[in-house]
């Protein structure tokens, strides 16, 4: 009789631990098993794009609309987000969402999470891999469409151009897209001469300290080709250091079309700023709904995006947009 009670009482305990218990997990509490589990690993903060992405995320995959949220800050580092996958996996999430550093070197942490059978969600820059298989879908933006946009504004500016040119990190789509764009514009235009080119890592820091140095050395330019608003932004810095009139003295094309950059343009210090829109927060959310659902999201989705001269802008048009 002793035996058949303690057997009861284990069964009872067995029961209600796999209720509440993920493998791999800490328990969570009952309201949480109803949330839909989604483990972020997202590039950095390295500027205000990446900061308004990640609130749009956060806002979207809130408790109350339904998710818990893992956001793991991977400081511009590739081997840090492929630690933090490897962890959602191990922590038994539903859904993972890669923003990803850079295009290559995801096979195999993302066969991992295919053999786990756990959907992967690509935002804002691609990856290139041999099987497409390894992701859902991707959402994001067309980079060398943005390249292009830029290099259309400089056509109109009719003059010689010496350009400077600021890179975003090496390897990831939005570099590669803005940089294409441009080596095509310089490609038919050889009234254009390349007087600088490096990377800044889209930090405002490395920005402001790659034009310092040019301007050191007496490097003569008119045009700064920046590939973020954040390296614009030191730039900008550094050109009124040395005593310079940014968009009279060098004129500033930039990407993101972030509020602070929209104000620049109403001020006159940079000239043309191309949109990278960072709101895919409820984008994600309606691919996780569909998902849900059975329903299948299309594979890859351009998101719409446009560009910003003084002309264009008012000050209740950038207070309209939400970053
Ligand atoms: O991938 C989008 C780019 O990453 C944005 O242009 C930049 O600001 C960010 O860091």
């Amino acid at each position: 009789m002793k035996k058949l009670l303690l057997a009861a009482l284990l069964a009872l305990l067995c029961v209600s631990l796999a209720g509440c218990a993920r493998p791999g997990t800490d328990p969570a509490s009952t309201q949480d098993q109803r949330l839909i589990l989604v483990g972020f690993s997202q590039v950095g903060a390295e500027s205000d794009w990446r900061k308004a992405n990640t609130l749009s995320m956060q806002t979207a995959l809130s408790a109350e609309n339904g998710f818990r949220l893992i956001l793991d800050d991977a400081q511009q580092k590739q081997e840090k987000q492929i630690t933090a996958i490897r962890n959602f996996i191990n922590q038994g999430v539903d859904y993972i969402v890669l923003a990803p550093t850079t295009e290559q070197g995801w096979e195999t942490v993302l066969s991992e999470a295919k053999a786990a059978g756990i959907p992967v969600i690509i935002v804002d820059r691609m990856i290139e891999v041999a099987d497409n298989s390894l992701f859902t879908c991707w959402i994001g933006s067309d980079f060398r469409k943005e390249g292009d946009e830029a290099v259309k504004w400089m056509e109109r500016e009719k003059a010689p151009l010496r350009i400077v040119h600021l890179q975003g990190n090496i390897g990831s789509s939005a570099q590669i897209g803005r940089t294409e764009g441009l080596d095509a514009g310089l490609a038919v235009h050889p009234e254009w001469q390349l007087v600088f080119r490096a990377s800044g890592d889209f930090t405002q820091a490395k920005g402001q300290e790659l034009v310092e140095a040019l301007l050191n050395e007496g490097t003569a330019f008119d045009l700064i080709y920046s590939e973020n608003d954040n390296m614009a932004y030191g730039a900008i810095d550094a050109l009124k250091k040395a005593g310079l009139q940014p968009g009279e003295d060098m004129k500033i094309v930039s990407f993101d079309a972030s509020s602070t950059a929209l104000h620049m343009i109403l001020n006159g210090e940079i000239s043309y700023d191309v949109e990278c829109n960072p709101l895919h927060g409820p984008r994600v959310r309606a691919i996780i709904e569909q998902l849900e659902q059975g329903e299948t999201p299309p594979k890859f989705t351009y998101v719409e995006e446009t560009a910003f001269d003084r002309e264009m802008l008012t000050e209740a048009l950038i207070d309209s947009r939400g970053y």
